[in-house]
């Protein structure tokens, strides 16, 4: 099938920042789907932003700023997605509330069109198993700020198919990433190493070992890291750092995936990172 519209469920940071580089890269047409108008204008407003700031960098014109924001559809039914023929969700990183979009998706789409999730840490299998085309479901994993980072996992749950991987694969190259395959195991590659590294950073201030400025700085400095690893987790979020860990721990069940306590006294405390104004560095009121 000839993807020419994309429908990506969700218009948050990982959301909207997918839906621009559909838009303005992959010249596709988007339906950008979330709950409430609230949370897709949102979304449309971060786009336009960035758009903004590549415009006055001169990197793009105004009129292809205008054309980009023309692809964009805004949607707040999920029946919207009929006319999609790629569909992406990128909502909240809940299993109840993935596998009722993807039960949702599967009834609204037509047959024959891809299901792909942006989870980070849920079970490819397990959200195609709530659907009647499992074979068609697989993870498009996009990495934060999304306009920017090279990445795109594309794994394969148990039941994905081959055409399923290779069309999704393509698509991660129309929209000018670099995509890696993976298989669906706790973490993909990327999470199953990078978390605990951040975790491994927490314990290491939680033992005093570091500051959190000498921490960052090490990794920064001697192993040429773009930012600290305690720095990364405010800009990913505490929450989904520990959540990925309990995954990590539940899934393989091998206690080096221990989330550190101080990791879990920090969510606790609502010190979520950059999203809140506070992690382990502050950012000022939110
Ligand atoms: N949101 C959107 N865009 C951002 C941004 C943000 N928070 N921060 C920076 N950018 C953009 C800038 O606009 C700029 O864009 P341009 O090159 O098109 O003009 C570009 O990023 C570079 O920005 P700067 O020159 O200001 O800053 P840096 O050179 O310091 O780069 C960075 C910023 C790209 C964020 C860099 O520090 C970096 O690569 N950090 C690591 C990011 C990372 O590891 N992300 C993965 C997170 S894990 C994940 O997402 C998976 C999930 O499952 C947990």
């Amino acid at each position: 099938m000839e993807i020419n519209t994309i429908g990506i469920v969700g218009a948050g940071t990982m959301g909207s920042g997918i839906a621009q580089v559909a838009a303005q890269v992959g010249a596709l047409d988007v339906i950008l789907n979330d709950i409430a108008d609230d949370f897709v204008d949102k979304g449309v407003d971060a786009i336009t932003r960035s758009l903004e700031g590549l415009v006055s960098k001169e990197r793009i014109t105004a009129a292809q700023k205008a054309e980009t924001l023309a692809r964009i559809k805004r949607s707040i039914k999920i029946e919207d997605m009929e006319s999609a023929d790629f569909v992406l969700e990128a909502a909240v990183e809940r299993l109840d509330l993935k596998l009722n979009i993807f039960r949702d998706l599967d009834k609204t789409c037509s047959p024959g069109v891809i299901l792909a999730t942006n989870t980070s840490s849920i079970p490819i299998t397990k959200i195609a198993a709530a659907t009647k085309r499992p074979e068609l479901v697989i993870g498009m994993h996009f990495f934060n700020p999304a306009r920017v980072m090279k990445l795109v996992e594309v794994i394969n749950g148990l039941a994905t198919s081959r055409d399923t991987f290779e069309t999704t694969y393509r698509l991660a190259e129309r929209l000018g990433k670099s995509p890696v395959e993976a298989n669906d195991f706790p973490g993909f590659i990327s999470n199953r190493i990078m978390c605990p590294m951040m975790n491994e950073a927490v314990y290491a201030l939680y033992e005093g070992v570091g500051t959190v400025e000498s921490i960052d700085k090490v990794l920064k400095l001697g192993f040429n890291h773009p930012m600290g690893p305690l720095e990364l987790a405010d800009l990913i979020g505490l929450d989904v750092i520990l959540n990925v860990m309990e995954v990590l721990y539940s899934g393989i069940g091998d206690p080096k995936y221990r989330p550190c306590p101080l990791l879990k006294k920090y969510v606790d405390a609502g010190y979520l990172g950059r999203k809140a104004g506070r992690g382990f560095y502050d950012y000022g009121e939110k």
